[in-house]
């Protein structure tokens, strides 16, 4: 263990203030407690005091972080002196603390102290060029990889005295070094590697006999979801039929499918069509369908139904590039995939929709139903199309 004490006077400097960025960084700690209770963020200062004096604390520092929080300069020297984490003498550029705790020992700690006794000099002095000093340590809680020392911010681990004396020269040349195990073996594995928990079924669910569940789940909830999308569409294109029959006996079904959902009145039920679905065993994943077949907000009385109309649609990209339609507000990668696959890749094209075109493509966004009408992509899009860009990757919110 070390002896705590301050650095003798000759290296102490005469005065220590905080730059102005870190002064900024001191007050911002205080404010976070209440008043009368400053003296809690002397750890943090003492620490940056630290940091901006290459790595140790002078007596300067004690009483100018004392001033600061208003506190006796010997209540702050009793931190300083009692944690080890504060160093009092002056360290080198790469300050090594060497653990020399028992399973470290056991491991070779001893020949590593010789190493620094011989590279460096004794422990708490800095090497002639400022490059490096050490210091041993207790424990740091890397025994598994014993032994080991912590360079600065890095745990250098596994040891030994060659790999040691050859790490201690990379870091005086200024070479990189790798920090972490020093024999190539990954975090505290075995060397070779692992030797248990190898077989990738554990990790798959196949031992539990869940087989191909991923696969299962996304199939069940695909089921769910076009079950629940197809019976939405239904009752809407019935609803259309009832108000205008004679429109709806000019066209299929499909195609005059209302954009408008059923009210809250009569809140739409999980579909049996879904309930049924082979793959969802008839136990179909009740948040999907619920999602799907969710009644929207109640429509204005006098909204008429949107009649639906396919858009000019693209089997592949112009110039096999697509607009970053995430550009679009509200729209997000899962939202580009449903797009492309359906045809859309241009901002050009959403904004030459016609409010029928928008609730064919509205209606078919599966999880998303409603949200080309409801953040206006046809008038993002077309202020796209001119070349204008949003400030932010996440587009420009439309003003309602
Ligand atoms: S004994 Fe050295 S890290 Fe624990």
């Amino acid at each position: 263990m070390s002896v705590r004490r301050l650095a003798p006077d000759h290296v102490q400097p005469a005065s220590f203030a905080f730059d102005a960025a870190n002064e900024n960084w001191a007050d911002q700690q205080i404010a976070k407690y209440p008043a009368g209770r400053q003296a809690s963020a002397v750890i943090p200062l003492l620490w940056k005091a630290q940091e901006q004096h290459q790595g140790w604390v002078p007596r300067a520092a004690i009483e100018a972080v004392a001033r600061k929080l208003d506190m006796a300069p010997m209540r702050v020297m009793e931190i300083a002196t009692f944690y080890t984490m504060f160093n009092l003498q002056p360290v080198g550029e790469h300050f090594i603390q060497l653990c020399g705790t028992t399973p470290c020992a056991l491991r070779g700690a001893e020949a590593l102290k010789k190493v620094c006794e011989d590279v460096i000099g004794p422990q708490s002095t800095v090497s002639a060029d400022g490059k490096l000093s050490w210091l041993e340590v207790e424990c740091l809680g890397a025994c598994c990889n014993a032994p080991m020392a912590q360079i600065n911010f890095d745990y250098y681990e596994d040891l030994t005295p060659d790999n040691f004396r050859a790490l201690l020269d990379d870091l005086r040349h200024g070479r990189p070094t790798k920090p972490g195990p020093q024999n190539d073996r990954s975090c505290s594995e075995p060397l070779g590697g692992g030797e248990t928990l190898k077989d990738p079924a554990l990790y798959d669910g196949t031992v539990i006999g869940a087989g191909d569940w991923q696969k299962r789940i996304a199939e069940q909830r695909k089921a769910a979801a076009e079950a629940a999308a197809a019976k939405v569409a239904a009752e809407a294109a019935a609803k259309a039929a009832e108000a205008t029959p004679a429109a709806v006996e000019s066209k299929p079904a499909s195609e005059t499918a209302a954009a408008s959902r059923p009210k809250p009145s009569a809140p739409s039920q999980p579909s049996s069509a879904a309930n049924d679905t082979p793959a969802a065993g008839g136990k179909v994943e009740k948040a999907a369908v619920a999602e799907a077949a969710k009644p929207a907000a109640p429509a204005k009385a006098e909204a008429a139904p949107v009649a639906e109309s396919q858009p000019e649609l693209l089997t592949a990209a112009r110039g096999g590039k697509g607009d970053d339609l995430e550009l679009i507000w509200g729209v997000g990668p899962k939202l580009v995939k449903m797009l492309n696959a359906m045809g859309v890749w241009h901002f050009d094209q959403i904004a030459s929709w016609k409010a029928e075109e928008l609730a064919w493509v509205d209606a078919r966004l599966t999880g998303f139903k409603g949200r080309a009408t409801r953040d206006d992509w046809i008038s993002q899009a077309k202020k796209l199309a001119t070349g204008w860009r949003p400030e932010s990757a996440l587009g420009d919110k439309p003003v309602k």
